[in-house]
């Protein structure tokens, strides 16, 4: 289960940004669609307890992130979700297999090459291996980041604007990798994007309003 339940966050400059409650259960795909502004990164950074809120329960599985302390949030997040972020670039000095390596070395799981070459081989990427990220297309740097989000077998993968950039083929290959993989490996999928073309992929929409943030006036 994942639940966002009467959250507000407060930004460094006193704004403060309002979330509907929210649930989606274990498996389930979510599009979380809204115009410029209306709060979907602070959705998505919420959710991963890469920001904490003002007040509010954030429920990950059997966790509450609200309750938890920075370092047990940090591995939490490494151990349980999977984060295919535009901002998040695999390490540029690490080879495809390195940069996977290191996502389950953060979470404290042990080394399995098996398994990292299980999900290059399921996106079909088995051949970049040994490559380094500056030789990747943007495609294959984004089914690199797709699989990095997989590896750890993470109950939620949250994509931010996954398909902003690429037109329908690319758009529908795309949203195809992630449910599919989503799908295999029975985690709950949260896509964050103002791209409408996103809902027809996607089982549940969650509409967030424009302007649900107030400014703070001193
Ligand atoms: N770092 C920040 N400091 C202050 N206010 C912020 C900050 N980040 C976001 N906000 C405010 O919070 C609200 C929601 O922003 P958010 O980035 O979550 O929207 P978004 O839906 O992701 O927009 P976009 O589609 O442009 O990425 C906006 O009013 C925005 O101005
Ligand atoms: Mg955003």
């Amino acid at each position: 289960m994942l639940a966002l339940e009467g959250i507000t966050h407060r930004y460094r400059d006193g704004s403060t940004v309002s979330l509907p409650t929210w649930q989606g259960g274990s498996g389930e795909h979510w599009a979380i669609i809204g115009p410029s502004g209306s709060g979907k990164s602070t959705f998505l950074h919420i959710l991963a307890g890469l920001l904490r809120p003002a007040a509010g329960r954030i429920v990950v599985g059997d966790q509450e992130l609200h309750r938890m302390g920075e370092r047990a949030l940090d591995r939490f997040r490494g151990r349980h979700i999977g984060l295919v972020f535009q901002t998040l670039h695999l390490v540029a000095a690490l080879t495809v297999t390195d940069n996977l390596r290191l996502a389950r070395y953060f979470a404290d799981l042990p080394r399995d090459d098996t398994r990292i070459r299980t999900v290059l081989g399921r996106l079909d990427i088995d051949e970049l291996a040994d490559q380094y990220p500056h030789r990747l297309s943007q495609g294959q740097a984004q089914r690199v980041a797709i699989a990095r989000a997989l590896v750890n077998e993470p109950l939620a993968i949250l994509a931010a604007e996954p398909t902003s950039a690429l037109d329908d083929r690319n758009c529908r290959q795309v949203m195809a990798l992630l449910t599919e993989q989503a799908r295999e490996s029975g985690a709950s999928l949260i896509v964050a994007t103002h791209d409408g073309r996103v809902r027809e992929y996607m089982e549940h929409t969650l509409e967030l309003a424009p302007g649900t943030s107030e400014a703070h006036h001193a």
